[in-house]
């Protein structure tokens, strides 16, 4: 049994949210600060419940043997195979009701030796434990030292009177994996376990700053800023006077001091006075500060430097932290930056990396920023708690709107924890400990009590809290307003922040921001679910976005698919899904929902989400005769930008130049076309545009908006079917009807709930696919096929009558097994990447090439399509020679890849997938859109495809590449 909190289990007791823990300050450097880090390799061993875990493994001599190594930080679900990640989403791993534990309950205990130096003497000796999941617990040579919950938040302890300078000592630490706060824990994820983030000891002044808060302000009416800095200081015994804290400003991004701030001084207040004390807080406010504000598009920082002063005049103490001087507020339905209407392009993000787990170093987040922002991408919730201070301090730094959450969700029991008063204190302390210790950086503008936890007392008496500590800020829970209804909940929440609402009721919540009803800005907290082949119709949301007043934007989800490297028996790895590991219950795939793949591969999605969030938008202007140019910047000019033009006629180069246009920030501008439009079926105008110079996230030219205007008809003329000859039999394959697409995860699930009864499953795409038997051999549909040589080829003709009772078919057209040798496609249509018809507005109409897609998506489905083709053609690179596919009548979609749809669909998992012998090549003349019906709204209807006439004729050639 683990001594001395053994008897008492305070991880089954949900009201013992801590034993011993220090409160938590606002994070901030210490430049003069001694510490030992104490991230490296530790003693482990593992136990099954916390009761089997002997006193003598956390007590001074430990026993001999028995250990192992493990990296600290780090998960030890990611490092042993006797206790693995479990996945579960909505349900907990184990059943309930709460605070009930499984009766398996892993613990770990880490164990190192600590050096303390010996010229540590006379200092107050501070240990922090930057986050463990789940329940912790401390010995120093055997002595406890404290317990702690709350997985996302650091944990201090006063550790001074068990530590000697100069001797060694042991630290153990014993990590329970399942606990009471699990039940507040229970977010879409891995369930993982141990020490996540980093263990630092730090030797302190005894008497020393305790906590610097800077709250930082710019008025976007006089152009001037402010900032409001307390600084708390801890004395040794009893405070003395004249003690004395100075604050210095400096210049941008570190430079030397700013001009205009002079160094302020406060007294230390020291009174102990009943009724008069206040604690020992000095406060300095600078006013009208000639600065530049702070945003993400310009991250202007200033460091803070504050130094405490003993009564001698001495520099004891110093913190430094960094700020940004602006504002963030609500203001009627708008959500304002320094009184500016930003637009949020977000995303949600875990903390998740195929490899370590949910223990990203900051070189981990720093990619996954430096991936959203060469996709435009410019805000983050940190769905669902608070992350490490390094994600904050590079989002402050590099510019990010944030989004911080509270680690809070009590899913599988929303309706009762947060009413239930033994969980009052882990509500309440969960999101000041978050305030508290994240309130320095300027990219967070708005606090988030957490998610998916039902709507109670305990919410309201947090909101409450940050409200009065906090009121610099708003407050965003999207419960709240999903509980009570989009015109209630002010209490908890600022904005209206909804989870994959339609189209339709983020219009006519527009509507009633405009007739006076609706009074607080909507910002979608979760949208267009990325779980596979997704995203369907993101531009049809920003169009309704920027044209509705209200309206903001929102975080899709997610960021990246959380896919586990896992290693096969035969050697092979994957990236593994929930149940893949063993573990049950659990929720498969749906934790592989990702804009990016685990391994940060942007998904095709990804352009189409730059494209809406792009920059600067082009148009033709009312009345048609120029360009009408919009900056969706908040802060920025075009300056930054390089635009340029290229006209095509007919699918021909026709001119191309720089186009020279000054837009204000949010504002708009027209042009004249740069050129006269010529005569042509079809006269195209793409716009580009690219950074001027060298960024942090991309060397200058990076491409950041691009726009294809249509000056004159669309579909470029077929070109003339000569030089070809006759493809062979076994060159070309057999043209076959194909109605069916391997279901995507927003068609319907083939792991997870696949019951076409379960009722996630009833009512989709899928379901009627079963019934209909689109998958049994000989399904098919009246129609007719021909194919006849004609014009130095063969024309294959496809004409489908769609009946009436199949009124949602996956696709229309033919499927071809072709030669494999044509391993390269080059074609003319929309590209040049993946795109389908609700997911294409990025796509521009072109001549594009490529290897043959592999498959992008973690779970085999669908993939691969590209829209409006006038000709592809594929290509063997050895010989040169190409398999010509030229419409004989309208542009059809096509895709060329190594699978069937049978087999992609038979396979659940890619390392199922082998090869086909042949290339499949699909023509069609109808294709079902996207959607996110996996988590969401399914395909609009005019995506669908419709029943009635389909009709795809091609020509077939070998020829010579064009
Ligand atoms: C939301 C939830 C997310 C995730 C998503 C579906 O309801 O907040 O955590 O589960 O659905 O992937």
């Amino acid at each position: 049994m683990l001594p001395d909190i053994g008897v008492l289990r305070p991880w089954t007791d949900p009201t013992c949210v801590a034993i011993g823990r220090l409160p938590l300050h606002a994070d901030a450097t210490r430049p003069d600060t001694a510490r030992l880090v104490l991230d490296g390799d530790w003693d482990f061993r593992l136990a099954e419940t916390p009761d089997d875990v002997e006193a003598t493994w956390v007590a001074a001599q430990p026993p001999a043997d028995g250990w192992r190594t493990l990296a600290v930080p780090g998960n030890w679900t990611m490092q042993i195979a006797e206790d693995l990640p479990h996945y579960t989403n909505v349900q907990m791993p184990f059943p309930g009701p709460p605070p009930r534990l499984p009766e398996r309950n892993p613990t770990g205990v880490y164990r190192r030796t600590v050096d303390v130096p010996a010229d540590w003497d006379g200092r107050r000796l501070v240990l922090r434990l930057d986050g463990v999941e789940t329940a912790h617990a401390v010995w120093l040579d055997g002595t406890f030292v404290g317990y702690g919950t709350d997985s996302r938040l650091p944990s201090e302890y006063d550790v001074t009177a068990l530590l000697t300078p100069g001797r060694p000592a042991q630290l153990a630490l014993a990590v329970v994996r399942y606990a009471a706060a699990s039940y507040v824990e229970d977010q879409d994820n891995w369930w993982m376990a141990g020490p996540h983030r980093g263990i630092v000891l730090e030797a302190l002044p005894t008497t020393a700053l305790d906590d610097v808060v800077v709250v930082p302000d710019w008025d976007p009416e006089t152009g001037l800023g402010r900032a409001d800095i307390a600084a708390t200081v801890r004395f040794a015994g009893e405070p003395q006077e004249g003690w004395t804290v100075r604050v210095v400003l400096g210049g941008v991004d570190g430079g030397p001091g700013h001009p205009g701030a002079d160094d302020l001084d406060a007294p230390v207040p020291t009174s102990l006075r009943p009724y008069e004390y206040r604690g020992h807080t000095a406060h300095v406010v600078w006013e009208d500060l000639d600065v530049e504000p702070w945003s993400a598009e310009r991250p202007e920082l200033h460091e803070v430097r504050v130094e405490l002063l003993d009564p001698q005049g001495d520099v004891v103490d110093v913190v430094t932290t960094r700020t940004g001087f602006r504002r963030t507020e609500v203001r009627g339905s708008d959500f304002l930056v320094n009184g500016q209407r930003v637009w949020v392009h977000g995303v949600n993000r875990h903390d998740i990396h195929p490899d370590r787990g949910s223990a990203v170093t900051r070189e981990d987040i720093r990619d996954d920023l430096l991936q959203m922002r060469r996709h435009n991408i410019t805000a983050v919730r940190t769905s669902h708690y608070p992350n490490d201070s390094a994600f904050y301090e590079l989002c402050d730094e590099l510019g990010f709107y944030v989004v911080c959450e509270a680690d809070i969700e009590s899913h599988a029991w929303n309706w009762s924890l947060c009413d239930d008063p033994d969980y009052r204190a882990t509500w309440v302390d969960r999101g000041a400990r978050m305030v508290s210790r994240l309130r320095n950086h300027p990219s967070i503008v708005q606090w988030s009590l957490g998610n998916e936890s039902g709507y109670g007392a305990n919410h309201d008496a947090l909101a409450g809290w940050i409200r009065r500590v906090d009121p610099s800020r708003p407050l965003h829970y999207e419960d709240a307003i999903r509980t009570l209804g989009w015109l209630h909940g002010h209490h908890a929440t600022d904005v209206v922040c909804p989870m994959y609402a339609t189209i339709d009721a983020i219009a006519a919540y527009g509507a009633q921001v405009a007739s006076g009803e609706a009074d607080r800005p909507l910002v979608l907290c979760e949208y267009s679910h990325a779980m596979g082949n997704s995203n369907g119709s993101l531009a049809d949301y920003w169009e309704t976005i920027w044209s509705t007043p209200g309206l903001q934007g929102g975080f899709v989800w997610e960021w990246k698919d959380h896919g586990l490297r896992q290693t096969l028996p035969d050697g092979r790895t994957r990236l593994a899904y929930g149940g893949q590991f063993g573990d049950e219950p659990n929720d498969a795939n749906f934790v592989a929902d990702g804009l990016v793949s685990a391994d940060l591969g942007p998904h095709p999605a990804m352009r189409e989400l730059a494209w809406v969030h792009r920059p600067v938008a082009v148009e033709v202007a009312p009345g048609g005769d120029g360009l009408l140019v919009r900056n969706r910047q908040a802060f920025l000019g075009l300056d930054g930008l390089v635009g340029r033009w290229r006209l095509t006629v007919d699918g021909e180069p026709a001119g191309e130049g720089e186009l020279a246009v000054e837009v204000a920030p949010l504002g708009e501008a027209t042009t004249p076309y740069p050129r006269d439009v010529p005569e042509g079926a079809s006269v195209l105008l793409d716009v580009e545009w690219t950074t001027r110079e060298d960024a942090w996230w991309a060397p200058a030219g990076h491409l950041v908006a691009w726009d294809q205007v249509v000056l004159r008809g669309g579909a470029v003329p077929a070109p003339a079917a000569d030089g070809g000859r006759v493809p062979t039999a076994d060159e070309a394959g057999a043209p076959a009807l194909h109605v069916w697409r391997a279901a995507t995860d927003n068609d319907g699930f083939k792991v997870f709930h696949a019951d076409e009864d379960d009722e996630l499953q009833g009512g989709k795409a899928l379901a009627s696919w079963k019934r209909w038997g689109l998958l049994d051999d000989g399904f098919t549909l009246p129609h007719e096929l021909s194919s006849e040589e004609a014009a130095g080829g063969v024309l294959h003709r496809l004409v489908v009558d769609v009946p009436q009772e199949y009124d949602d078919l996956p696709r229309v057209g033919m499927v071809l097994e072709v030669d494999p040798r044509f391993s390269q496609v080059s074609w003319f249509g929309r590209g040049p990447h993946e795109c389908y018809p609700d997911r294409q507005s990025s796509a521009v109409l072109g001549r594009h090439e490529g290897p043959v897609d592999d498959l992008p998506y973690l779970m085999p489905q669908e993939y691969g399509l590209r829209t409006d083709t006038t000709w592809v053609e594929l290509v063997d690179p050895a010989t040169g020679d190409a398999l010509r596919f030229t419409t004989r009548g309208e542009p059809f979609h096509f895709s060329a890849t190594r699978h069937t749809s049978r087999q992609l669909w038979a396979a659940r998992s890619a390392d199922e997938l082998e090869p086909h012998d042949r290339l499949v090549v699909c023509l069609d003349a109808a294709h079902r859109g996207l959607g996110t019906a996996s988590c969401g709204p399914d395909v609009l209807d005019r995506y669908k495809v419709p029943t009635g006439r389909h009709e795809v004729a091609v020509l077939v050639q070998v020829v010579r590449p064009v």
